[in-house]
Parts: structure tokens; sequence; C-alpha cells
């Protein structure tokens, strides 16, 4: 029985990636370092030792023969993120003309390629000065992270027409400040709300500077892992609501309703503070899209030992990526149409969707097999169109990512691209996925149905 698949004539097929990740010269012409690079050459804090972004894919490089292939590709749209200290060595005033000329060339490249750019502002790599004086935990980092987003505007809303002010809030809140498993690896359940705080406040007055500065589009990117209870006990339910307040709707909530999720109190319990009203009006800023980010699905169980008070279960049928995440495409669907019901008709992207798996190692013949990437692929585009069957206004698909990559913490181990990357040799190899890829942009997605 062929399956139906159908996209928008307009639909907007690219890959996504961020700057620490791919980038390597982190100092190069001027630029600051970041928490990133702090906590990569630090042994106590990074758990792929020695893995660092020193080098990483050497993008900063190699950026010309880089959009080469994604021209290659047929990509329509490709998703990268500035960093922030080779713009702002010390985070704030001073501007580098040097590391912003980077991402200006890049922006030329891909325009002279036919790539539509879509700039995220911040992808984790904070100004390591910034942390000095607190990071996400100082009030003011919403008016250093808005006089970035200035610089940015003015020299670039030209040539960039789709924008994104930060990347997953709730990973940097929750890996950086809550389990210390990402940078800048504090561990403090009080820490948690106030970092997230500030980087929504952050994002509302990065959009408000939009709104006197750019004439195009600005949104937020979030992961959304959608979560299902375990069984019917009204201890998961609880336990299940609990966990979609703190990763699904603390972010979403405020951004588009002005408010945060009523359960975000039992989360945290006394780490919640009470948040002034003027912060809830600054944070609300209407957004032009939202980009969600989706890898996988929770099932959640009530665990009263776990301090957030709902822990997820694994399914004994599922497959499971190489990072440990279920392959549960449906849930991709749900969240989509979940969003709409949720938070109305705002245009969405999916500005990250991929796996890491073990792939085969590149064949005398120049091949790489990545077989369980190109299910992953097959059926999360079929999850895509489905969503768009029922009345989502998707507007594109940013797949995660391009190339193998720093996979942070978890360091160069965990393959998430299409292309393979040597790191010994930097050496780009497209695996069979990217043929995959190339062909569902050819065919606009016509080539999945049957
Ligand atoms: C992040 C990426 C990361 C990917 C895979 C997302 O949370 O935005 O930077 O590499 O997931 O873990």
């Amino acid at each position: 029985m062929s399956r139906s698949i159908a996209f928008p004539d307009d639909f907007l097929w690219g890959c996504a990636t961020a700057a620490y990740q791919i980038e390597g010269s982190p100092l190069a012409d001027g630029a600051g370092p970041s928490i990133w690079q702090r906590f990569c050459h630090d042994p106590r804090l990074m758990a792929a030792k020695g893995d660092t972004g020193d080098i990483a894919c050497d993008h900063y490089n190699r950026m010309e023969s880089d959009v080469g292939l994604m021209k290659q590709l047929g990509l329509q749209a490709y998703r990268f993120s500035v960093g922030w200290g080779r713009v702002l060595p010390e985070g704030t005033g001073r501007v580098n003309e040097a590391g912003l000329g980077f991402y200006e060339r890049l922006v030329d490249t891909l325009l002279d390629n036919g790539i539509e750019p879509m700039l995220t502002l911040f992808h984790w790599d904070m100004p390591a000065a910034l942390d000095d004086r607190g990071g996400w935990l100082n009030r003011d980092s919403a008016e250093w992270f808005a006089d970035y987003a200035r610089v940015m505007f003015e020299r670039l809303d030209g040539r960039v027409k789709k924008w994104v002010t930060l990347n997953e809030p709730w990973v940097v809140s929750d890996g950086g400040y809550l389990h210390g498993v990402l940078a800048p690896g504090h561990r403090n359940m009080f820490e948690a709300p106030i970092a997230s705080h500030n980087m929504m406040r952050a994002h509302g007055a990065a959009v408000k500077a939009y709104r006197e500065i750019g004439a195009h589009e600005i949104g937020l990117v979030v992961n959304i892992e959608p979560k299902y209870p375990a069984t019917e006990s009204a201890a998961d339910k609880a336990a299940t609501a609990r966990a979609d307040a703190y990763m699904n709707r603390q972010y979403l909530d405020p951004a588009i309703h002005g408010s945060y999720p009523a359960e975000l109190k039992d989360v945290f319990g006394e780490a919640w503070p009470q948040w002034p009203e003027e912060d809830m009006a600054l944070i609300r800023q209407k957004l032009d899209f939202v980009g969600i980010n989706y890898y996988t699905r929770n099932v959640v169980t009530a665990d009263e030992s776990w301090p957030l008070r709902a822990g997820p279960v694994k399914q004994t049928q599922a497959t499971y990526t190489e990072t440990g995440w279920e392959v549960f495409p449906q849930g991709l669907t749900d969240t989509l149409v979940w969003f709409r019901q949720r938070y109305g008709d705002i245009p969405l992207y999916v500005t990250e969707n991929g796996a890491a798996f073990y792939d085969s190692p590149v064949a005398e013949n120049g091949e790489v097999e990545d077989p369980q990437r190109i299910a992953y692929l097959k059926k999360h585009i079929a999850a895509l169109s489905d969503a768009i069957a029922k009345g989502v206004d998707l507007r594109g698909y940013m797949l995660w990512s391009l190339f193998d990559n720093l996979e942070w913490s978890l360091g160069y181990a965990k393959r998430f691209g299409i292309i393979h990357v040597n790191f010994e040799t930097l050496e780009r190899t497209p695996k069979k996925s990217a043929v995959l890829y190339a062909d569902v942009i050819a065919s606009n997605g016509a080539v999945l149905a049957g």
C-alpha cells in the first residue's frame, strides 16, 4: 500500500549545525573564549576527556568548500549559529570585525549558492567573560544578549531573513546549571530556574530589539520530548504533567502565553521564585515562527527519588540510538499537533531532527553505509507529512546534522552527520543518508511515498 507523503511547494529543506560543534579555531582572529572552550579543557567537567572544539570539523577554515557540499546536496536552507565571542570577545561592547566578518562571508557564500541562511544567535557558547560576571544568573544577561543581537541585526538583517534567538534553553538550564553535564557545569537546583528565566528575558529583549531594527522573521527554538505516562495511574499521570511542564512548557508558555506552567512550583519546590510581572511582559513577544527540535519521547513513571519527581522508563520493544534515545517518529507528529492545539497557528519549523548511530567505516569505493539513520530519517520525514495533513503549518525541516561533529560533552564518538568526517584528516564523505536526503529534497519528499 502506498503511503501518502506530501509537502507544500515552498517547503524548506535544510540542515542544521552549531558554531562550537563544527568551526574549530575558537580563538582565531581575536575571538574571546566561550564557556564551552573552558568546559572541554577542564578534565573535571568534560566527560569525553581530551575532546575539544579546538579543531572540530575545521569549518572555520573550510567554509567555502563546505557550502559547496551543501549545494551538491541541494540544500535549500542552512541553519547555523554565531559564536557570540567571535563577534564580541568580551561579550559586550567592542565589536571584533574579523570575527563578524567570518559570518558575513558565510552568509554571502550561502546566498551566492542559493541557500537560505537561518541564523541562531545563541547555541550555548556564552562568552567566558560574561560567565565570569555570573552568566545567565546575572539579570544583566538579558541586555548583554540584546546588545549582541542588535550588532548582528544591524549588520546582517538585509541578508538574513530568518533569525533564531536561543537554541534549547532547557538543555542549557538542565544540563548546564542543574546537572553539571554541560557548560558551565553547575549543579544547583536554585540556579536552574533563574538561568532559564534570564534566558527567556534575553529572548524577549532580543525580539523587542528586532522589531525596531529588523524587517524579516525571528523565532525561538525549543527541544520538545513529548511525555507519555507509563501507566494510567494518577501518580504516573501527575509525574508526566510535571515532566512536560519542566521540559516542554517551561519555555513556550511564557514566550507565547506570558505565564509559567503551574506545575513548576511542584517541580522546583522552594527553588521556584516569584517573578516580577514586568519580566513576564518582556518574555512574551510576538514570534514569527517557532522552531522545534525533536529527537525522542519519554515514557514517564513517578519516581520520588529523582529531584524532579518524574523519571523516564526504557521501553523494551523499542529501538534506541547511540545516544540511548528511543526511536519514536509518532512523537514528532504528536508534538507538532500538540503545539498547534496549545499555542495556535504560529508557523513552525522542525529546526533539528536526526540520530547518532554506529556507521560503517568509509569503504574503498568511498561509500558510508548508515542504514539505521536512513530508516530514522524516512520515518521522521513521513511523520512531518502526517502532521501537515492534520493541519499543522509546518514550513521546513532542518536535519541534524550536516556533519559528524563535537557532540558536546560526549565528544566525537557520537556521529549525527549525514556527511562523515574523518577527525584525523578532516576529510568529508557523504554517507548514504546524504544521498537519500538529496533525493528527498529534489523530489520534495515524493521519493518516500510508496
Ligand atoms: C542540540 C545539538 C545537539 C543535538 C544532539 C540538540 O540538543 O541543539 O547541539 O548536538 O541535540 O544531541
